[in-house]
């Protein structure tokens, strides 16, 4: 018997689905490689092996394909969800007073101008949409912006200059930064844009300082308590080190020293300030 021949026409998409990575697994070896590649593209001074490892990033798919893997690793532990947890705790979400008006007609009530956030590469808009549910100013950043609302900024560029925050995340950043002595900068900078007062929310994988070479849990801990934070909440998981920390005095990370890294360990995540000596570049 032959078949009737369907009357319904097949619907072609107009344009191809994008590929959506499923495999947690695959995304961190994408992730692991691309951090790899560029960190080695950093230190590299030869002209053709620099371009031999651009052609390596762009062959694995460059940085969209790098975006897309974190996206995944990242949806595992949600940031944002912690960060809106605390500022709702403390109800700084809802705005903060702001300095009495030396008026004699302005009214007696205190009023609240918005906590102002900055988010340092925000690989989707999770935190935005908590935060439009106070009273909150947030910018969100990303090296490679993924969204419209996201804007696209290097925070280490010098021409990056927002005014002062209430809030800095900062959340996977820092081991995405190719080198020691950046990372060091990167932090100064978030310093340097919270006063007295501020908080800072820090997560890094767990590997970076318990496996490597160059530094450890304390000695990175050390560092936001030199530069006068008090640790609210240090939370370790099996894959995560996470830091809220309020900025109680104007620190200047004196004394500060990188510590000793695990013997034989397995990276070589560190972190460098200026007047700091270490093995690590
Ligand atoms: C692993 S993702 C982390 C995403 C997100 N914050 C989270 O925790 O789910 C790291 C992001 O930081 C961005 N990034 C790295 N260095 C940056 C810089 N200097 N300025 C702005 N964004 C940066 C990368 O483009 C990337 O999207």
């Amino acid at each position: 018997m032959s078949k009737k021949k369907s009357s319904k026409k097949k619907v072609v998409p107009l344009k191809p689905p994008t590929k959506v990575l499923k495999s947690r697994t695959l995304a961190r070896k994408i992730t692991t490689k691309f951090h790899k590649l560029t960190s080695r593209k950093e230190a590299e001074k030869d002209p053709k092996r620099i371009r031999e490892l651009e052609e390596e990033i762009e062959e694995m798919g460059g940085r969209d394909a790098y975006q897309k893997a974190s996206q995944l690793n990242t949806s595992i532990f949600s940031t944002s969800k912690w960060v809106w947890g605390k500022l709702s705790h403390t109800g700084r979400n809802f705005g903060v007073p702001s300095p009495p008006s030396p008026s004699p007609l302005a009214s007696a009530r205190p009023s609240k101008r918005p906590l102002k956030i900055l988010e340092i590469g925000a690989i989707n808009t999770q935190l935005l949409t908590y935060t439009s549910k106070g009273n909150c100013d947030t910018l969100s950043i990303d090296l490679n912006s993924q969204s419209p609302q996201i804007q696209e900024a290097n925070f280490l560029s010098p021409t990056f200059n927002p005014v002062q925050q209430d809030v800095i995340v900062c959340s996977m950043v820092l081991n995405c930064v190719p080198n020691a002595r950046l990372r060091g900068e990167m932090i100064n900078k978030i310093n340097g844009l919270l006063p007295v007062g501020g908080e800072v929310f820090v997560v890094l994988p767990l590997l970076c300082l318990a496996q490597s070479q160059f530094i450890n849990r304390k000695s990175y801990e050390n560092i936001w308590i030199k530069l006068g934070y008090e640790l609210k909440e240090i939370r370790v998981t099996p894959k995560l080190h996470m830091i809220w920390g309020v900025k109680r005095r104007e620190g200047d990370g004196e004394g500060w020293k990188e510590g000793k890294g695990k013997v034989g360990g397995k990276n070589t995540f560190g972190i460098q300030f200026e007047n700091s000596t270490s093995n690590n570049k």
